[in-house]
């Protein structure tokens, strides 16, 4: 029987990671990824890597990449104007407070200054701190080259596509300074397209041009909502720091400042001052209204995705020789999402609950669109070895995990077969001129990935 004291010394042991090599068993017992305060975030705070389903994103036994794509939500910003002046105008309503003496989880605010120290900043891609913007697009440059190394032809131009917003522009530069070391090793070329309505479908900002997709739908949809964190969290608040008075709208406004100081200072004692339950119902608000405003909950969202997803298919099926090996596209979350909608991979489950939070579910929308969110598809060419030819398959790399396409999973490493993704994608494509009632003068389809040559593309963001 082993004594009280040695039970002790063998917890003890297994508690410091210098005794670790004593355990033959290497497999983490802790599962810490759902406590990370940047997975109730949903989109307005800093990347996150998706929790996945443990595939590994190795290139498969006998399998070469011959093409990938990467479709990408500009990295981790300022809050807009509107949202910043909400945070700023809380953060001096809790400092003016006429109470005796500021106490429990908000009393920092005594000795603390808002994190937006020029407001000129506003909608930019952050630059400073832990999770800036622009050192996270540069550092996913660098490790996609170190990937893709062999795709990159330097004896021609890569493009690299970007949406005209300058936060878009800024962290398709930052990662071409990083994939290409801003020139030094292999050309590049900043192809824009200007966020209007007159480019039409031949856009990464198609809804610009859809008439019929109502950026309010789900407005009508949200006012039933019924989550009850937000006046819980006020309560408990109220109760630890007298005299505050914070409102339940006071709640969400406090998670989207915790959000965005970490965009921008790496640090937020916001966060730290919210309970955790509070920040998973601020998470699945936010899914909440992404899923209906621009996800599976909204029919018109498979309309603007399925351009991206159809043209994507279409560079797939044309393979590396004629196509080209290599597309990078940066857009914004709303993007992001409509494609990651249209390519069905959130249609297995019911539409989200209004009324209480769906734990259950796997639309997590830190988990699709966090500052810097992106997509990758790469295109497999695996050697058969009873064919001893080549076949060819797909895989999707959804914030830097595989995500398995639904119903296709036969190929090397759970890959899809490259013809049943294109016939996936081209049965349910939807004719985006006719359901969008698209200006017939406006551009029809989308060409950009074909044309950027020939035509004569922006190089430079719009004009604010
Ligand atoms: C701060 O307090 C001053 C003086 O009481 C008041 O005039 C001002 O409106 C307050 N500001 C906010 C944001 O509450
Ligand atoms: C909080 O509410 C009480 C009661 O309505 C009011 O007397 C007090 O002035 C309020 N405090 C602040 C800081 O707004
Ligand atoms: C704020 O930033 C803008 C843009 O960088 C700059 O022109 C301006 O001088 C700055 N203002 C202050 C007060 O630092
Ligand atoms: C690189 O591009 C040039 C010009 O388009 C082409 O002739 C050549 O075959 C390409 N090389 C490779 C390795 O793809
Ligand atoms: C919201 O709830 C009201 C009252 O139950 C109902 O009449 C309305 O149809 C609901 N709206 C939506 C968009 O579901
Ligand atoms: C979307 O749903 C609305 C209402 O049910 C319907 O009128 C519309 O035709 C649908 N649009 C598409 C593209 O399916
Ligand atoms: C889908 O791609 C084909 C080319 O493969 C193109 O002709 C068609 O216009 C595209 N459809 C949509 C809705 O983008
Ligand atoms: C390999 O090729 C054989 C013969 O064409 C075929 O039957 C088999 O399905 C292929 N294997 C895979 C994994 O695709
Ligand atoms: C379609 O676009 C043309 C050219 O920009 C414009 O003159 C016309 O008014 C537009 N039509 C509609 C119905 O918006």
């Amino acid at each position: 029987m082993i004594s009280a004291f040695g039970f002790l010394s063998i917890l003890l042991a297994l508690g410091n990671p210098a005794f670790s090599k004593l355990s033959p068993k290497e497999y983490d017992q802790h599962s810490k990824d759902q406590s990370n305060v940047l997975r109730y975030l949903g989109g307005t705070g800093p990347f996150v890597e998706a929790t996945g389903y443990g595939i590994p994103t190795d290139v498969p036994f006998e399998c070469s990449i011959d093409q990938a794509h990467l479709f990408m939500r500009h990295g981790e910003r300022y809050p807009t104007k509107g949202t910043g002046k909400s945070l700023e105008e809380l953060l001096t309503r809790l400092q003016n407070a006429t109470v005796d003496a500021h106490i429990g989880p908000l009393a920092f605010v005594d000795d603390y200054d808002f994190f937006v120290h020029n407001t000129s900043w506003y909608e930019h891609e952050t630059y400073t701190g832990a999770y800036a913007g622009s050192a996270n697009a540069f550092k996913l440059g660098s490790l996609l080259r170190l990937r893709y190394n062999h795709l990159v032809n330097t004896s021609t131009i890569t493009p690299v596509f970007t949406a005209g917003q300058e936060r878009v522009y800024n962290t398709a530069k930052a990662f071409g300074q990083g994939f290409f070391f801003g020139g030094q090793a292999g050309e590049y070329k900043m192809v824009v397209l200007p966020e209007t309505a007159t480019q039409g479908a031949n856009s990464l900002t198609n809804t610009e041009a859809c008439v019929n997709f109502d950026g309010l739908y789900s407005d009508s949809i949200l006012e039933n909502v019924t989550l009850s964190y937000k006046e819980i969290e006020a309560a408990r608040l109220n109760k630890l720091s007298p005299g505050l008075n914070i409102t339940a709208d006071d709640v969400y406004t406090m998670a989207g400042y915790c959000g965005f100081e970490l965009d921008v200072a790496g640090t937020s004692k916001f966060c730290d001052a919210l309970s955790m339950e509070s920040l998973i119902g601020f998470g699945y608000d936010k899914d909440l209204s992404y899923y209906y405003s621009n996800g599976p909950g909204y029919n018109m969202s498979y309309v603007s995705g399925g351009v991206y997803a159809n043209a994507t298919a279409t560079l797939l099926k044309q393979g590396p020789e004629s196509a080209g090996t290599l597309f990078f596209s940066f857009s914004h979350d709303n993007d992001l999402l409509r494609y990651v909608t249209a390519l069905g991979l959130y249609d297995h489950e019911e539409e989200l609950s209004l009324d209480e939070i769906e734990f259950r579910r796997s639309f997590k929308s830190s988990e699709i669109v966090p500052m810097g969110g992106r997509l990758i598809t790469e295109r497999l060419s695996c050697y058969n070895t009873t064919s001893q030819k080549n076949d060819v398959y797909v895989r999707l790399i959804l914030n830097d995990q595989i995500v398995p396409v639904p119903d296709c999973i036969s190929g090397p490493s759970y890959s899809c077969p490259l013809e049943e993704f294109v016939d996936l994608i081209e049965g349910s494509v939807i004719d985006y001129p006719a359901a969008c009632n698209l200006n017939s003068s406006y551009p029809q389809a989308l060409t950009f990935y074909w044309d950027w040559k020939t035509n004569d593309y922006p190089t430079l963001p719009d004009s604010t």
